[in-house]
């Protein structure tokens, strides 16, 4: 009754309401829905669900995991669902679903993925020692969903059409979330806290699953991958690594490193030029991002920005102190050896629980970072990237990289996407191109009114992790932050490119935040 209520009522809207874009309505359509079930789950399908994208309760079957420290959990799976009906890519486009012993509608969701160097990744089970392993145990229904890359390809006739190029990914990524809002009333778990998690090219995925929920941007192309007509925004975002803000990360890979291109990094006088050149457009884009220190309000320009990057790398050698490790005396990490705490001013902003921990001991106090000296020994336990880091294709010479590849099309070209290699090699950037780019990355979502913004984010990079600059996860956790959103952000001590780390700090994150 409800339902042919909402039906009629739903169509009178989209008759009178004529210029509304369709993803306003459908916003306007579930707030209704939730209006008229009275209740919490404002997820509730407002159209009838495609037969072939509803979830069958009946469809599980019963399977066991055992956790490194011998805990068994028993949970219901159910496996190979499409999440679209115009399956383009059999072997990528499915999902697979988890439900632990004693979960119900009102259990959180973790959606893992596992595409990796935006790379295809298959619908995956669980493992014991990831998160989704963990999750089981800890009564999240698990979701892992498959999602084209730039390797995947089908054969069409005699030819080969590579199917995950450009946005795929994240569209995929975004049908896979649809499939779980429309079917939040048949499926345990609650679709209204989803958390989605991943590493690297994965740790992007997750920061645009977050940052870009119901955009119209997306739209055109979901309908025509036929993905449910249901909201696509989540509530949690879990980014380790996060490899995003590609088509302005190299400015800052070359901003931070330049002091090893002359060291450790031994760069050659045409790659020192290009170094050179992308570092000195680093700071128009940092000015231009108008964050401000989470702390104290203040503006952050490039000015105070050394300050504030090595805030972070404090912060992360402090807690490293604080639970025991030994910090060489080497590496450009400065203690002071007086007994009491030094003047504050340097430590990291707090962006939630996992931050600085006061507990020290009289000459544990770490006061600085010789910003060179560290930096030249994380390039000397693994070698730096070539620049540009992240868009190299023609570049004195060199091979496309895995962004060159999924920003390519499907005869399975490549392309150059960002400003400064684009005119160096004398490439336009089509609109189409633009377009994908903008797609493709979570900044340019945070502050975008059309598009709903996880609430809640934990975002790590390793304190040794070079694949990456810190300078992309610390705005990116800034901005999200300047914006209202709750952010837990850390660049934890000594850890290189790697996700799923001390589970025991993410997991309390998210039972902090779920409740
Ligand atoms: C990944 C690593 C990279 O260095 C990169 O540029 C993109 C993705 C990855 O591990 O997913």
């Amino acid at each position: 009754m409800g339902m042919i209520f909402l039906y009629i009522c739903t169509t009178y809207i989209h008759n009178r309401i004529t210029t509304m874009t369709k993803t306003n309505l459908l916003l306007l359509t579930t707030a209704v829905a939730a209006i008229l079930t009275g209740c919490g789950s404002s997820s509730s399908p407002v159209a009838e669900i495609d037969p072939a994208l509803q979830f069958n309760p009946d469809g599980g079957v019963m399977k066991s995991i055992t956790l490194p420290g011998g805990q068994t959990i028993n949970y219901q799976a159910y496996e190979g669902i499409f999440y679209v009906t115009n399956v383009e890519d059999s072997t990528y486009q499915t999902l697979n679903i988890y439900v632990p012993e004693g979960a119900d509608s009102n259990s959180p969701i973790l959606l893992r993925t596992y595409a990796g160097g935006y790379m295809a990744s298959t619908a995956k089970a669980p493992a014991a020692t990831d998160a989704s392993g963990r999750a089981l145990a800890e009564g999240m229904v698990v979701c892992i969903p498959g999602s084209r890359g730039w390797n995947s390809c089908i054969r069409n006739d005699s030819n080969t059409v590579y199917t995950g190029r450009g946005a795929s990914s994240i569209l995929d990524l975004k049908a896979a979330i649809r499939y779980l809002h429309a079917n939040d009333d048949v499926m345990p778990g609650n679709a209204d806290r989803i958390f989605t998690d991943g590493t690297s090219a994965g740790g992007a995925m997750s920061a645009l699953m977050g940052a870009t929920g119901n955009s119209p941007d997306y739209l055109p192309y979901l309908e025509a991958m036929g993905a449910a007509n249901a909201r696509d925004d989540v509530y949690a975002a879990i980014c380790y690594c996060p490899m995003l803000d590609l088509d302005n990360a190299d400015m800052g890979y070359e901003w931070l490193y330049a002091c090893t291109n002359d060291k450790v990094r031994a760069l050659s006088p045409e790659l020192k030029k290009v170094s050179e050149e992308l570092a000195a457009a680093f700071p128009d884009y940092l000015n231009s991002l108008n964050l401000t220190n989470p702390k104290d309000g203040t503006p952050i320009t490039i000015d105070n920005y050394t300050d504030y990057v090595k805030s972070f790398i404090i912060a992360s050698a402090q807690r490293a102190r604080n639970e025991g490790c030994d910090i060489p005396d080497d590496i450009g990490i400065i203690n002071n050896n007086s007994e009491s705490a030094p003047e504050s001013g340097r430590e990291a902003p707090m962006f939630g629980p996992g931050g600085v921990m006061f507990a020290r001991q009289p000459g544990e106090f770490i006061i600085d970072v010789d910003l060179d000296v560290y930096l030249n020994y994380v390039a000397s336990t693994i070698k730096l990237k070539n620049p540009p880091a992240f868009d190299p294709a023609g570049i004195e010479g060199q091979n496309p990289s895995p962004e060159n590849l999924v920003f390519g099309d499907a005869t399975g070209s490549f392309t150059n996407y960002s400003k400064y290699s684009t005119a160096a090699n004398g490439v336009e950037i089509s609109d189409e191109l633009a377009a994908t780019v903008h797609m493709m990355n979570p900044m340019y979502y945070i502050e975008d009114e059309q598009s709903v913004t996880a609430q809640h984010w934990y975002i790590r990079h390793g304190a040794r992790d070079r694949d990456g600059s810190f300078c992309t996860p610390i705005n990116f956790a800034t901005k999200l932050d300047n914006a209202g959103y709750n952010v837990d952000f850390a660049l934890p001590w000594n850890r290189p490119h790697s996700g799923d780390y001390n589970l025991d700090d993410l997991f309390r994150w998210i039972h902090s935040v779920a409740d």
